[in-house]
């Protein structure tokens, strides 16, 4: 492996505080199967989809957590991050799924018979389709309708879990749009054959198509801060003693000489904005993958002889160090790192992008930033949205065909970190 000048240091004694929470994550809609009332279902299946396949049984997880949840606490994790899926807990707007409700329920109680320390993603991409027709991310009524929908959630299940988070990258439209990947303009939408199709479907039209991820109108960004706030009041009103956060996708934005201005706009409108919007709460999530580095032209490619994924980014594991401490010197609350991880066919840099990455995570631990947990991004090779089942992120392969679990090299070094806290870094 040559993608790596620095080798991490050997520590004898723990880095890592007692009782930080080690775990993976996963997401409802990338790793259940047949999310079939939901928008991105939807936006799956219609003509002029930008998504490469459709999600289909995905992982099969819905029937299989118990197997999964099995496995990881065999694997020896801690704790799992993974998501309810609204537009399965709340098919038809106001009316509650009973049998859903118990799934989950069972999801928890497997969690708590194996010792493992459940996060809980109230929203992490999909939203019901009713919601959609409704408006979606662009209507003044979601907020509400998302703080109903965190009410009942909380008052059904919140017995079983004490970690909230609300929405999942409220901000990576930011990102998307700054990429280039998101129509995040109202007027592109109408010409966009994707939106045309899916306002077809609905019955309203594509302009008004606001879905979660790809929508960064300034409106879109305002109606998820509200939903956030919101939810958090409404699980409060529950359960007071609920530790809410949100779960933010923060890039390490740098620059070279000439590009520190556009730096500093995208940090403001990404990062600074949303951990701004995070002092009031319990915890914040941060999500990091790789870092964005602006020159006078704008935000530059990866080196010519940089390491890079299947999908092209640069492979920059020292990212979530500078996240974090970015995190902390802006929001001022504790910190749990709710995504961190590589797409890659090759385990052998995934081992090396983890063992790189906790270490970063430790120094600054060492520093003095309050970081409460790890989570790996993630359990399983699943479901990468646009991209479709290619790129593999899971610490755990799956075979789609028989859906047999194949443990990587890479479960085992994590659990390894974990079990000692990090002293074998
Ligand atoms: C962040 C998202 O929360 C998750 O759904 C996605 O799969 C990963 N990033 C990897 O792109």
């Amino acid at each position: 492996m040559t993608c790596y000048p620095e080798k991490p240091q050997s520590h004898s004694q723990p880095v890592f505080p007692d009782g930080f929470l080690w775990g993976t994550a996963t997401a409802a809609h990338q790793v259940e199967g047949s999310c079939v009332n939901n928008d991105v279902w939807l936006y799956e299946h219609v003509q002029g989809s930008i998504y490469t396949e459709s999600s289909g049984d995905a992982i099969d997880h819905y029937h299989r957590y118990a197997d999964d949840i099995a496995l990881l606490a065999e694997l020896g994790y801690g704790a799992y991050r993974f998501s309810l899926e609204w537009s399965r807990i709340e098919p038809a707007e106001g009316e509650f799924s009973e049998a859903e409700l118990a799934h989950y329920r069972r999801v928890l109680e497997c969690c708590h018979r194996h010792g493992i320390t459940p996060i809980v993603t109230y929203h992490h991409f999909t939203s019901p389709v009713w919601l959609i027709r409704e408006g979606g991310w662009e209507a003044p009524t979601t907020p509400q309708r998302f703080a109903r929908f965190a009410r009942v959630v909380t008052e059904r299940l919140g017995d079983l879990f004490d970690i909230a988070c609300t929405l999942n990258e409220p901000n990576l439209a930011v990102l998307l749009a700054e990429y280039g990947m998101a129509e995040s303009r109202r007027e592109d939408r109408a010409s966009n054959l994707m939106w045309q199709g899916v306002g077809e479907a609905l019955g309203i039209a594509p302009e008004d198509v606001a879905g979660f991820q790809l929508s960064g109108t300034e409106e879109s960004m305002r109606i998820k801060i509200a939903a956030h706030h919101a939810a958090v009041d409404a699980i409060k009103s529950v359960k007071p003693t609920m530790r809410c956060g949100w779960t933010l996708a923060n890039a390490d934005i740098q620059a070279r000489p000439g590009g520190e201005e556009y730096a500093r706009e995208l940090r403001q409108r990404n990062n600074i904005r949303f951990l701004e919007e995070s002092r009031g709460d319990d915890f914040v999530g941060i999500q990091t993958y790789n870092r964005a580095v602006f020159t006078a032209e704008g935000m530059a490619d990866p080196r010519s002889d940089a390491a890079v994924t299947p999908t092209g980014e640069e492979i920059w594991p020292w990212a979530i160090g500078n996240t974090i401490r970015e995190a902390w010197e802006i929001a001022g609350v504790p910190i749990i790192v709710t995504e961190n991880g590589l797409n890659t066919e090759d385990d052998s840099q995934r081992v090396e992008f983890l063992t790189v990455a906790t270490t970063e995570v430790g120094k600054a631990i060492t520093d003095g930033v309050d970081v409460r947990g790890y989570m790996c991004w993630s359990t399983f090779d699943n479901f990468e949205w646009v991209f479709g089942y290619g790129p593999k992120f899971g610490i755990i392969a799956v075979d789609r065909t028989t859906q047999e679990r194949h443990v990587k090299e890479s479960a085992r070094v994590l659990a390894r970190i974990a079990a000692t806290n990090g002293a074998i870094l």
